[in-house]
């Protein structure tokens, strides 16, 4: 009855025509244009099912009128990508993707929302926004999310609410559906990359370069980690060139630029490679967050001197291959460290040994980089964009034939049960200060500690009756 009555309404307002005319395969929309009432999104305006959108890529069948009653029509499951930024094809706005399990569409095309074959929403972490959220939400949709980044693009996403929005994650963690934990990891051959010779930087030491090296522009973020090393260069040099606490200039212009940072621009590299040890500290401390920050220094033969994911340990290469700063009661207990390894060689090298061959000791790194199914830069595999978009394909495609056999015999077939996202997948704890205790720090200083904050990102949650509590020391 519902479904007349949309047909009916929609047909007044002339939409089904619409339909029919903007359809390329020509044949109309009208065989499947009583969907559900709900389907009808207000914000798509008036456009009730997009033929034209998802027409091009083999996906006529379904459009045309089928065989009433027939069950085996069988249509492609239709993957919709939300975030208007983030298409990970090209040309065009949709196109058939081969999977492990059979084939999908995917698509960008938000007319694509309402149909009954899209299955999925894939949604990018960072433009996530609660404003702009799909609602009422459709039972036969699962969302999921892609976030490989840390809460400092979104710290919605590491709120239990705000991760079980989702059904399926890729994010950093080792927990989510379709993990990226070593997301900037290359291969094990980067690692194992020779050092440049002890002597190269003793004499670049004698040219009045410091042990340490910083190199941070974006200064304000929930890890709090300048004032970690203001405190540090307390008791070590730091030579820092990035925008934060920068005390000396880098040597070119083109290293000024703070965009060749996180490449691997070779004038860059060689730069870098100067120095024995390098601060690496992440943006927020969350499990199994590690950025190029981590690997990069260790691909150059520098050792990290590291704070970031709580669990790094279970990822390096072996037990003796980064100094972790939580391991030092103090900034100055951690820089008479340093000082301890710039002063003896032997000691210094054996932070390197795991480029000897068969220093890689940690199997559980290797295996996670022999089976992961995507690669870093890797033009024989695919990346991990394309990668989590088959993994959501073949998801789709298993609970569609759960559906059906339910559906042939529901007395011996259960239904499904819900696949939800769990904060594990989004594992941050709550940011604290990168030096000292919250007491100490004025309140006008916490901005970096304090997200979420703002009231308007109150009251965009709202809207998915989501509200998120406060750090307590905010
Ligand atoms: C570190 O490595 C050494 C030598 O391989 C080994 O004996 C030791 O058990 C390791 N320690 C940890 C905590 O894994
Ligand atoms: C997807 O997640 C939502 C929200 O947590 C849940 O209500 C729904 O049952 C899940 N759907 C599936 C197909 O698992």
């Amino acid at each position: 009855m519902a479904a007349r009555y949309t047909e009916a309404v929609l047909a007044a307002l002339g939409v089904l025509s619409v339909c029919s005319a903007s359809s390329s395969s020509g044949s109309g929309a009208s065989g499947k244009a009583g969907g559900e009432a709900e389907w009808a999104e207000p914000w798509d305006g008036a456009v009730f099912r997009p033929p034209a959108a998802l027409g091009a890529v083999g996906m006529t069948r379904g459009l045309g009128s089928p065989p009433p009653g027939n069950a085996e029509t069988v249509d492609l499951p239709v993957l919709l990508w939300w975030s208007p930024g983030l298409f990970p094809h090209f040309p065009g706005d949709s196109e058939r993707i081969e999977c492990a399990l059979g084939a999908c569409v995917a698509s960008r095309d938000r007319r694509a929302r309402a149909d009954p074959r899209t299955r999925a929403l894939l949604f990018y972490g960072t433009d996530f926004r609660a404003a702009d959220a799909p609602l009422p939400r459709l039972a036969h949709q699962s969302w999921a999310l892609l976030h490989e980044e840390s809460p400092l693009n979104n710290f919605l996403l590491s709120h239990g609410p705000g991760i079980r929005l989702f059904n399926l994650t890729a994010t950093f963690s080792r927990h989510s559906d379709y993990p990226l934990p070593l997301q900037w990891l290359p291969g094990a051959a980067y690692l194992r990359r020779p050092a440049p010779p002890l002597r190269e930087r003793a004499e670049w030491r004698r040219r009045g370069y410091a042990p340490l090296l910083y190199l941070q522009s974006h200064c304000d973020v929930p890890s709090d980690r300048d004032r970690y090393v203001r405190e540090l260069m307390r008791y070590i040099p730091v030579d820092s060139y990035g925008k934060c606490l920068q005390n000396r200039e880098p040597p070119t212009v083109r290293l000024q630029d703070t965009a060749t940072a996180t490449t691997e621009d070779p004038e860059l590299m060689a730069f870098l490679s100067r120095y024995k040890f390098h601060l690496a500290m992440e943006n927020a401390i969350c499990n199994d967050y590690m950025t190029e920050k981590l690997w990069r220094p260790m691909h150059l033969g520098a050792v990290p001197v590291y704070r970031g994911s709580p669990s790094v340990r279970d990822w390096m290469p072996n037990n003796h291959s980064v100094i972790l700063i939580d391991d030092f009661e103090s900034p100055q207990k951690l820089a008479e460290f340093i000082d301890f390894l710039d002063k003896n060689d032997e000691e210094y090298m054996k932070y390197l040994a795991y480029k000897q061959p068969g220093g890689i000791t940690n199997q559980f790194l290797l295996d996670n980089l022999e089976h992961r199914e995507w690669g870093v830069n890797d033009p024989m595999l695919p990346n991990y964009l394309n990668g989590f978009e088959c993994f959501v394909c073949d998801h789709e495609l298993a609970r569609l034939d759960a559906e059906k056999a339910h559906e042939s015999s529901p007395r011996d077939i259960p239904v499904l049960e819900p696949h939800i996202a769990q904060l594990s997948h989004m594992d941050c704890p709550v940011p604290t200060p990168g030096f000292g205790k919250v007491e100490e720090i004025p309140e006008n200083d916490r901005v970096s500690l304090c997200s979420p904050g703002s009231p308007g990102d109150q009251a965009s949650l709202e809207l998915i009756e989501i509200r998120l509590p406060l750090p307590p020391h905010c």
